[in-house]
């Protein structure tokens, strides 16, 4: 569990980054906050692509720039967007690679605050990990 003032940290620099969001094809701004074991935090923001496929959403990115820092445990990561949207399918098995107790904080950019907090393998039960991947 992170504390009331991680949260509200995590929550304004999701919102933040939100703003810088390139999102000229879908209008779609979304902005990620991941904070890692040791406090630091990660920003990310999705970043569009005239070939739409290429697109990067914001958790991807923020996780990316921790991994880069080689930060790879984390606790929670903020959500930012219109309506406070759940991670897509890709983002969540991207994620769930470093841990399935991550806290999802999903944030409604529109009133400013968090509308809900769940944990990750609720999102993504019974996932592939990495561990499948060992011989027995
Ligand atoms: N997007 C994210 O960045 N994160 C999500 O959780 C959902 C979708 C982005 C991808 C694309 O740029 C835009 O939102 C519309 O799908």
């Amino acid at each position: 569990m992170i504390t009331t003032q991680q949260r509200d940290k995590l929550v304004a620099k999701a919102l933040e980054v939100r703003e810088l969001a390139y999102a000229p094809y879908s209008q779609f701004h979304v902005g990620a906050a991941l904070l890692a074991e040791d406090g630091e935090v990660f920003a990310g923001c999705n970043v569009e692509n005239c070939s739409y496929g290429l697109t990067i959403c914001a958790e991807r990115s923020a996780a990316c720039g921790a991994i880069a820092h080689g930060k790879n445990r984390w606790l929670a990561i903020a959500i930012a967007s219109r309506g406070a949207v759940t991670p897509c399918g890709a983002c969540r098995l991207f994620l769930v690679e470093f841990g399935a107790d991550l806290e999802v904080i999903l944030v409604d950019c529109e009133r400013k605050k968090s509308l809900e907090v769940l944990k990750l393998s609720d999102l993504l039960p019974r996932h592939f990990t990495p561990e499948r991947l060992r011989k027995t």
